[in-house]
């Protein structure tokens, strides 16, 4: 929303669409936007709305077709909405698409990401008083709500954020909510639970405060038809934020730093609850209940991210930017955490828990998807290191079964995006059973890092790809890293501790190493790619590195792929071993090397042909190989950080030769907030 700061509808159409686009990894099946009509009187503006089936791009070339949109035309206070979906109700066409609007006159606009569990009694309820319906959506429930409350109004100068603020009270589930109507001409209101949102500010000039101070309700309300009757301290500049002198200012909202980082840095972190308001150029917060971190204020924080970070540079897709950045990215992860000199491990979010987590009676590590892998791929090392036991959980399996926690337990919630809605629900489950929480994510200021006792910040930067690269082997770094602390002052673990210690200090090389096997690998795809199935193979320290693979070969390449404990094969999967099936085994010089001899004997006694991942120096496996890729070697318990990789490009080539789009694979998304 920009605010006595002139833009030509191009540089709003730019400005939206570019926003979504760095935003698309998160769901690309359909887009739209609501932006003001031609009329530059404030008044007298109506909402154009452009759907779309299909991705930004179609969005993009859409709006450009629209009738009577003059894209020269200047607005000195203008609000634009959009929203690329990742469909949970109705599938992916226009009319589904957000923003959904209360009526055909578009007199209330909502864009959602979330979803709204009480959905059907809301729309049943609104149906029932004669609000009809067009799309299969959650969302268009809330579009009509607050036209139905707008409807029954008691007072007319109700304002924008009490209709949010009634919205909400109704509303049961995850969202991210912004507004638009044309009752409320240059207005928008936010709000959350449980999704995250973001609001970026930039001025050329000072702004009125750096800590916007949260406005309450004065009474309790009991009820909805209450609320009317209680009253808010009254807003004065003290409580909004604006640039000083009603100077020019723009307002960003977003579910994601990444959309807006070209226009600012500067955002603010929004709690569940609270209903963002800017009108006349400012920008005010408030809330119903008081807010469960009991903060006063919300702060501008200057995020560290930069627009390169997010941009794709010479690689064809980000994914394969991610990979090639890992080199760095575990390197940033260690940064002036592992010195190498005294081999000791600070990870300053953890020191102030320390002594806690070290009397625990188990630590529990919890995650979906890759991020679970990194916790099955460092579950042996936590164990020799923290002499505790360690459990690994799926947080979806792990909410199903109704775990028991104890107070005693330290449970870790691994996560690169810090929001996915099972591993947040898991968070609040252990923190309801008083168990000590550890996020370990990508995201500063994503609800997992907020919402746990303490933490680790992975720092591998913005990773956009779908398919997790990077953001692996950087939770696998930090979570040795907590092993590594939490072993400081054991004198029978000294040499291990510098084994390992020493072994991270080559990593960066040894990755570049294995990333130069690229050309390779692309050739062993240029075999693979027509297959329609893909084994991936191993045991001990390397089995989450066929979790990975055979994840990431689905994930992007549609082929069937499996990941299978060697030390299960001769109890059912050998079965699918024969000439035909491509197996990848992965077999390096670690304690489990002569139990995996013992596999490899067992698949080419089928005439298996496998493909072996093995050390440089291994002549026994490379004798019995269809093909090898030969590995660089390190500690044990850190190999499987050099052996996913090339598994990471495979599937990346894979895919590209299958003719897939490597960012945006189908059916997924980057980050799912939906149960
Ligand atoms: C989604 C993504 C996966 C990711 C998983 C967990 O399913 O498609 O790539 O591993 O979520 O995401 P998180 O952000 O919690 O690590």
């Amino acid at each position: 929303m920009n605010y006595r700061v002139p833009r030509t509808r191009k540089e709003i159409f730019e400005t939206l669409i570019k926003g979504l686009q760095r935003l698309e990894y998160r769901g690309y099946d359909s887009a739209g936007v609501a932006i003001d009509g031609n009329n530059n009187e404030v008044k007298e503006r109506h909402i154009q709305l452009v759907k779309k089936r299909g991705n930004v791009k179609a969005l993009d070339e859409e709006l450009y077709k629209q009738d009577g949109m003059d894209l020269k035309v200047e607005f000195e206070t203008h609000f634009g909405i959009a929203h690329t979906r990742w469909a949970t109700h109705g599938v992916p066409n226009a009319v589904n698409s957000h923003p959904q609007r209360s009526d055909k006159g578009n007199e209330f606009v909502v864009i959602h990401n979330g979803i709204i569990t009480n959905y059907k009694d809301l729309r049943k309820f609104l149906e029932s008083k004669g609000y009809e319906f067009e799309s299969e959506t959650d969302t268009e429930t809330i579009a009509k709500l607050i036209k139905y409350v707008f409807d029954n109004r008691e007072t007319e100068d109700i304002t924008f954020s009490t209709l949010v603020e009634r919205v909400i009270q109704q509303l049961e589930g995850a969202f991210a909510l912004v507004f638009k109507s044309i009752h409320y001409p240059g207005e928008a209101v936010a709000t959350r639970r449980g999704s995250p949102l973001l609001i970026g500010v930039r001025s050329k000039y000072k702004l009125s405060t750096e800590q916007i101070p949260v406005l309450y309700r004065t009474r309790n309300i009991e009820n909805v038809k209450n609320i009317c009757k209680t009253r808010m301290k009254r807003l004065d500049s003290s409580t909004c934020l604006h640039a000083v002198g009603d100077k020019a200012v723009e307002f960003f909202f977003a579910s994601d730093a990444s959309a807006i980082i070209e226009h600012t840095n500067r955002v603010i972190f929004l709690e569940d609850d609270d209903i963002a308001a800017v009108a006349d150029g400012k920008l005010s917060i408030h809330r119903v209940k008081r807010s469960a971190s009991d903060d006063p204020s919300r702060a501008i924080q200057t995020l560290q991210m930069e627009l390169q970070q997010i941009m794709k540079g010479n690689f064809s897709a980000f994914m394969q930017k991610e990979i090639f950045e890992q080199p760095e990215s575990v390197f940033n992860t260690m940064r002036g955490r592992v010195n190498f000199e005294t081999n000791t491990v600070l990870l300053g979010g953890l020191k102030d828990h320390l002594k806690e987590i070290r009397r625990c009676r188990r630590l529990i590590v919890i995650g979906c998807g890759t991020s679970y892998h990194a916790a099955v791929a460092t579950r042996q090392v936590l164990e020799e290191l923290t002499e505790l036991p360690v459990m690994v959980e799926l947080a979806s399996d792990f909410l199903d079964r109704n775990t028991p926690v104890f107070r005693d337990d330290v449970c870790f919630f691994i996560s690169q995006s810090g929001e996915t809605a099972d591993t947040l629900l898991a968070l609040r489950y252990c923190k309801d059973r008083r168990a000590l929480t550890v996020g370990v994510t990508n995201t500063v200021g994503s609800s997992i890092s907020r919402e746990t006792d303490c933490g680790v910040h992975i720092n591998a930067g913005p990773e956009i790809g779908v398919a997790s690269t990077k953001a692996y082997t950087s939770q696998f770094i930090s979570l040795v890293m907590f092993g590594l602390m939490m072993s400081e002052d054991r004198i029978s673990l000294q040499n291990r501790r510098r084994e390992i210690i020493h072994g991270l200090r080559s990593l960066p090389e040894l990755i570049k190493e294995v990333l130069s096997l690229d050309e390779k690998i692309h050739d062993l795809a240029l075999e693979l790619y027509t297959q329609r199935s893909l084994l991936v193979m191993g045991r001990g320290y390397n089995y989450a590195t066929c979790l990975e693979g055979a994840l990431k070969i689905k994930e992007i390449t549609y082929m069937h792929s499996e990941g299978i404990l060697a030390g299960e094969l001769k109890h059912g999967p050998l079965a699918l071993i024969d000439k035909q099936m491509p197996v990848i085994m992965v077999i390096m010089k670690d304690p489990c090397f002569a139990k995996c001899q013992n596999a490899l004997q067992q698949v080419t006694a089928r005439q298996g042909r496998p493909i072996i991942l093995c050390s440089k120096d291994d002549t026994e496996s490379s004798k019995f190989a269809y093909k090898t890729i030969e590995l660089p070697h390190t500690v044990d318990c850190l190999q499987g950080i050099l052996s996913v990789i090339p598994l990471q490009l495979l599937s990346f080539h894979l895919a590209v030769l299958r003719g897939y789009d490597v960012d945006f694979p189908r059916n997924l998304a980057k980050s799912v907030t939906v149960e």
